[in-house]
């Protein structure tokens, strides 16, 4: 019997996308041969509202290993509006619903970070078959150790941090860089450690300004003339901690800490210092090695969960090994960096300082 799978790919991209989506795929047509076809819903959960689609064929998947980005397209649709109907009168989950239904899918893929397995869930308690696949630069999907995407922008942010380097070195400079992250210090936690800043601000440990200054003039003390601070964006100061977010970013004028902290700096040490936010420079290009594998086995094992008829799930990497959770179990829970990360301790033990207020 036929097997109609749709995939989406929802949120912001990131590398590996092509990866998944290709491993999937080819999992799929070596299980069900001519039995399977595949439907690409174009642009997210977008596509899938206003039911845009493309039927896919083998040949869609040949050389999209090493693509950066998502050849399905994507977009945002923020979790707490889907289900509000808008002034354009679109019932979004009942057009979603419809489409899948019109479709004839038996189920659906979508690929994405929380927002989307929020989404996801939400489908799959309205009946729609879904299995959820984990990426994000972000690390931030609870229940999983690692999403795809990840690894790829560690690398990609200690690059960075080492380029900056040469020119912090070469004039004296403190070089402040803001990394993304959205709430969570993941990446900015390993690409530091990577690319060896010397002070990383997490919002998991919110931080002291007066830490921050003192933490780079003890380094020009020891004998270092140049600093590397990674400003994870989520990243707060111990007094803004019990702020709302509307009230915090009035009070700095606008979202960003790091033009506050740099300009503390330049004032409270006298040295030299420039800032740098290479943002969705992260996100872009193509996946490393470890993600290629990483979601090539995401994608392979969605297409197992697949020929099960095992739904309402997304696949997770615990503990070095491929395995699953129940959508209802994951969707809308948080995973920030615990504040008693060995990581964390490790850095602080090579002289890395958090300044936590
Ligand atoms: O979730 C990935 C991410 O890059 C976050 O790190 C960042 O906060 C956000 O997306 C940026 O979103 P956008 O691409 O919509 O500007």
């Amino acid at each position: 019997m036929k097997k109609r799978v749709g995939i989406l790919t929802s949120g912001g991209d990131c590398p590996g996308l092509n990866a998944a989506i290709r491993g999937a795929a080819k999992a799929l047509y070596e299980m069900f041969g001519d039995e399977v076809e595949i439907v690409g819903i174009l642009n997210g959960y977008t596509g899938l509202i206003n039911g845009d689609y493309k039927e896919m064929n083998k040949s869609d998947f040949y050389g999209i290993l090493p693509l950066g980005g998502t050849i399905l397209g994507t977009s945002r649709q923020p979790f707490k509006t889907i289900q509000v109907v808008g002034a354009d009168g679109v019932d979004k989950v009942a057009n979603m619903i419809k489409t899948y239904n019109n479709l004839r899918l038996d189920c659906l893929l979508t690929l994405g970070g929380n927002g989307t397995h929020k989404t996801a869930n939400l489908l799959s308690q309205k009946g729609l078959n879904v299995i959820g696949l984990p990426k994000t630069i972000d690390n931030d999907i609870f229940g999983t150790d690692r999403t795809f995407g990840f690894h790829t922008a560690v690398d990609i942010a200690s690059e960075v941090l080492d380029r900056l380097h040469t020119t912090a070195t070469s004039h004296s400079r403190v070089i402040v860089v803001e990394c993304m992250g959205n709430k969570v210090g993941w990446l900015s936690l390993f690409s530091g450690i990577a690319g060896g800043a010397d002070v990383i601000l997490l919002p998991e440990l919110p931080f002291s300004y007066e830490k921050v200054a003192k933490a780079v003039l003890k380094r020009k003390a020891d004998g270092r003339n140049f600093a590397i601070v990674l400003v994870a964006e989520g990243a707060l100061s111990k007094e803004e901690e019990t702020l709302k977010r509307k009230t915090r970013v009035k009070r700095r004028g606008g979202t960003n800490v790091t033009p506050h902290v740099t300009q503390y700096i330049a004032e409270h040490t006298g040295i030299e210092t420039r800032s740098m936010i290479p943002g969705h420079y992260l996100r872009g290009g193509t996946p490393s090695a470890y993600d290629r594998v990483l979601a090539t086995e995401f994608g392979a094992y969605a297409a197992k969960l697949i020929k099960e008829e095992k739904y309402g799930l997304t696949v997770a990497l615990k503990n070095d090994k491929v395995t699953c959770n129940r959508l209802e179990d994951i969707a809308g829970k948080a995973k920030p960096v615990p504040k008693d990360y060995d990581l964390i301790q490790y850095a602080k033990s090579i002289g890395i300082s958090f300044c936590e207020g």
